[in-house]
């Protein structure tokens, strides 16, 4: 028996966790889940919108299946999920893309992974008022973060066997900070021989991405490139709803989660499509170890989508978010 953190999340979060904990029921794995709350709805209560039994339970054990939580903008409180981050130091987030049969999109062979840093960059939330209508946002880059995101996105390619890392970068502009990120990625990538090696930047590599994304294996970037280039991956594939992702802390432990939000314009009307997090409790299966059942639920997902007839509507469909998960439990045979 797997003990594994549930953090079902708000906006659409409750039903695509739904979704996936019913798929994940159907493969028979014994998962013994430990339901927490973050997210606005605890705030008021603890003060805080993860309070610390949250961390503890993931901490405890080691991993955790997360649906999405809102932050507010611009006032409010902090990210949930930046301090999720923060607080167990989950510093590589692993995104991959990937062309999926039946899904319509542009491209028909995308096989890419987006390595991001995800503890530093101008996501250290240290922002503060110079002077009225003057703000400064500390962007933080150090060396020893940039040698431990290098070396998890080329320890990925070797693990996964892919041919090519490419280091996304501004440090034509920002000579320092992208500078320190190109130099610690250049000596991740000489421990590296066998993985080929290059540099783009950042501007450039968007266009890159939407005229020729066959040239991307496994890229990795600075947090907030990372965030935006990995929602503009998921869009080459199909859209946010398809995506999943894994966020690595030292220590083995992971928390996956979609990468999309909590969509707050389809929450509570059961059309949300609940693939992004089905396949990231996949990935989760996977790294306790129950590649079977992982396999399962993958090649279920595959085949749903491949048919095309049971898709929720951002794929051009009318199935309910319950429909598209009986769709996927009924083929895991
Ligand atoms: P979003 O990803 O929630 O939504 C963007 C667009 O994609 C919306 O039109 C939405 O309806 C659609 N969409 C997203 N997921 C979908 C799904 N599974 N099925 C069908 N359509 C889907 O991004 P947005 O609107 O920028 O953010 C909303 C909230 O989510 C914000 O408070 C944001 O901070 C939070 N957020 C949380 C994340 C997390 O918990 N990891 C990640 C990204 C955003």
């Amino acid at each position: 028996m797997h003990k594994v953190t549930l953090i079902p999340g708000d906006g659409i979060g409750p039903e695509v966790t739904t979704a996936a904990l019913r798929v994940v029921a159907a493969t028979g794995a014994e998962i013994d889940w430990e339901t927490m709350e973050a997210g606005a709805d605890v705030m008021t209560k603890y003060g805080t919108p993860v309070p610390d039994e949250v961390i503890n339970s993931i901490a405890r054990n080691g991993v955790a299946l997360k649906g999405p939580i809102t932050t507010p903008v611009a006032s409010g409180f902090a990210s949930a999920n930046v301090m999720l981050r923060k607080r167990l130091n989950l510093y590589a987030n692993v995104r991959a893309a990937r062309t999926l049969p039946g899904v319509r999109s542009r491209y028909d062979n995308v096989d890419l992974v987006v390595v991001r840093e995800n503890s530093e960059d101008l996501y250290s939330g240290l922002e503060h008022i110079v002077v009225p209508g003057v703000v400064e946002s500390l962007k933080i880059i150090t060396e020893t973060a940039c040698m431990r995101i290098g070396r998890y996105a080329f320890a990925f390619a070797r693990k996964f066997g892919r041919k090519k890392v490419t280091a996304v970068h501004k440090a034509n502009i920002m000579k320092l900070a992208d500078g320190l990120f190109l130099e610690c990625i250049r000596r991740c990538a000489r421990e590296f021989p066998e993985i080929t090696y290059d540099e783009m930047i950042v501007d450039n590599t968007c266009m890159q991405l939407v005229m020729r994304p066959e040239q991307f294996d496994v890229m990795v970037m600075e947090n907030l490139y990372g965030d935006i280039v990995s929602d503009l991956c998921s869009g080459l594939v199909g859209g946010l709803g398809l995506t999943a992702s894994a966020n690595i802390g030292e220590g083995g432990i992971a928390v996956f989660e979609a990468v999309h939000g909590s969509a707050p314009d389809i929450a509570g009307r059961n059309v949300a499509n609940p693939v992004a997090l089905i396949l990231s409790a996949a990935l989760m299966l996977h790294h306790i170890d129950e590649h079977a059942a992982a396999e399962q639920v993958h090649k279920a997902v595959l085949s749903v989508l491949a048919d095309g007839s049971q898709v929720t509507a951002d794929l051009g469909g009318t199935a309910k978010t319950t429909e598209i998960t009986d769709a996927i439990i009924s083929r895991m045979g």
